[in-house]
């Protein structure tokens, strides 16, 4: 199948390698010359394991190529992906201007039959209006047909999520769209995950309804963490004994800091907002929201109980990212955190295994180190806010000798509170 993906971030980057490494012949359209420049050479804009060497692998055989030329892409394909950003706007809805952008271009340029597929997190009703712009910008009638195909990948396991998912959904209408859809996920399909298909309002609507039950759960244990920190019982106990019941199961129940990324807090609002024009009053999801940004300040709290005085006091900070395996630093709650402290009058001294460099776009007046061993020399106290794994496994007897004061704040529970007291630490973490 001949296939264009048009937007190279995130989705549209990872979607594309993917489906070139299934058989397909991918073209990634970008607008941004230095990101299409860059691809060429090899050079990938975010990092996700595995990338770039599938990447590489399919780019070498010319299975994947990329241009900015969008009118080539649309005109050499017979399918359009569409995985452009959707972020929010002032209203916190999710702004399509670039969906629309896109669809006018698609209109202009398609000179054939094609099925266009949107990939980007958008409102419902969002393909409909695809669909009218894309007709209204025809200089000729061209059938198309349209599917909304939501993805459900996490960043830093982008790759297994998409080759290996748990279920691919696809909203669509009309026979042929269907059997092109199917025959492009032939490999996949193939093995046990199944594909659904279904109208496309319920396509688009699973989307946001799955990141909103999964931030549901977090914040949900995130409370419960707040009410073991009052009356006694561990977190981690609790995740363990409700998932347990395979009605619930275990995913997606750590307490910790507060969910973040590109999606989770994106989407929370715009399904909110769109609750909110339709006459819903969105309870659930808006007390979602809120403890969520109660936590994220939850942990400059607890580093107040050890360091009660913060003026010029060294802060040390393991990991910056949203989450492990990303250099994301999109709505990471390290941002709410550190604010906090530098406000506080701290200094801060940071380590991320990947996500320093963007993290310089963002914090100003943080030094950084290119070890977590370095950044917690001399400090008042050391705060895990990001759990990468190879924090999980340090020498703590060192860490405690570089400190100044032996003070931890773990906002994601990566150490055992029996096990920090007996090395001596002052240690605190998430409601146990
Ligand atoms: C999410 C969805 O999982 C994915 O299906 C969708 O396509 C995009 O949004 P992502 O944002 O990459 O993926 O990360 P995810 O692993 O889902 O984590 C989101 C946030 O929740 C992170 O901040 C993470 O730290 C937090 N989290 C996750 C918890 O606090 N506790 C958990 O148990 C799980």
């Amino acid at each position: 199948m001949k296939i264009c993906c048009i937007g190279s971030g995130y989705v549209g980057l990872v979607a594309g390698t993917c489906l070139a490494d299934m058989g397909n012949d991918v073209i990634c359209v970008d607008s941004n010359k230095g990101k299409i420049d860059n691809l060429k050479k090899g050079i990938i804009p975010i990092y996700e394991p595995g990338l770039k060497d599938m990447l590489e692998r399919n780019a070498r055989v010319r299975r994947i190529t990329f241009t900015t030329n969008i009118k080539d892409g649309i005109q050499k394909s017979d399918v359009i992906f569409i995985g452009v950003g959707t972020p929010s706007d002032l209203n916190n809805c999710a702004d399509i201007s670039a969906i629309i952008s896109v669809a006018e271009s698609i209109g202009k340029y398609m000179n054939g039959y094609k099925v266009i597929v949107n990939k980007s997190t958008a409102p419902v009703g969002t393909l409909e209006k695809i669909g009218k712009v894309v007709k209204s910008f025809q200089k000729k009638a061209i059938r198309f047909d349209l599917a909304s195909n939501p993805e459900f990948m996490r960043e830093g396991e982008a790759i297994k999520d998409f080759t290996n998912p748990d279920r691919i959904v696809i909203g669509v209408q009309g026979e042929k769209a269907k059997k092109i859809m199917e025959s492009i996920y032939n490999g996949i399909s193939r093995t046990d995950k199944p594909i659904m298909f279904t109208d496309i309002r319920s396509a688009e609507l699973i989307k946001y309804a799955s990141n909103a039950m999964l931030a549901t759960r977090i914040s949900f244990m995130n409370e419960l963490a707040q009410l073991c920190e009052k009356v006694g019982g561990d977190i981690k106990e609790i995740a363990k004994g409700t998932g347990l019941d395979s009605r619930i199961g275990p995913r997606f129940l750590q307490a910790g800091i507060g969910y973040g990324g590109s999606c989770f807090p994106k989407d929370v609002n715009a399904l909110i907002q769109i609750m909110n024009e339709n006459g819903i009053d969105a309870k659930i999801l808006t007390a979602v929201n809120e403890v969520n940004e109660q936590q994220k300040r939850s942990l400059f709290e607890k580093i107040q109980i050890l360091v009660p005085k913060m003026k010029n006091k060294k802060i040390a900070i393991w990991g910056l990212a949203f989450k492990p395996k990303t250099d994301d630093m999109r709505d990471a709650p390290s941002i709410t955190l550190i604010k906090q402290l530098q406000e506080a009058g701290a200094q801060i001294n940071a380590f991320d295994p990947e996500a320093m460099d963007n993290a310089k776009t963002i914090f100003r007046g943080i030094k950084y180190y290119d070890d977590p061993y370095s950044a917690v020399k001399n400090c008042d106290a050391l705060v895990i806010v990001t759990e990468w794994n190879e924090f999980r496994d340090l020498d703590l007897k060192k860490v405690k000798r570089l400190l100044k004061c032996p003070n931890i704040v773990d906002g994601r529970n990566i150490y055992e509170p029996k096990d920090m007291k007996e090395l001596g630490f002052h240690y605190l973490c998430v409601g146990r």
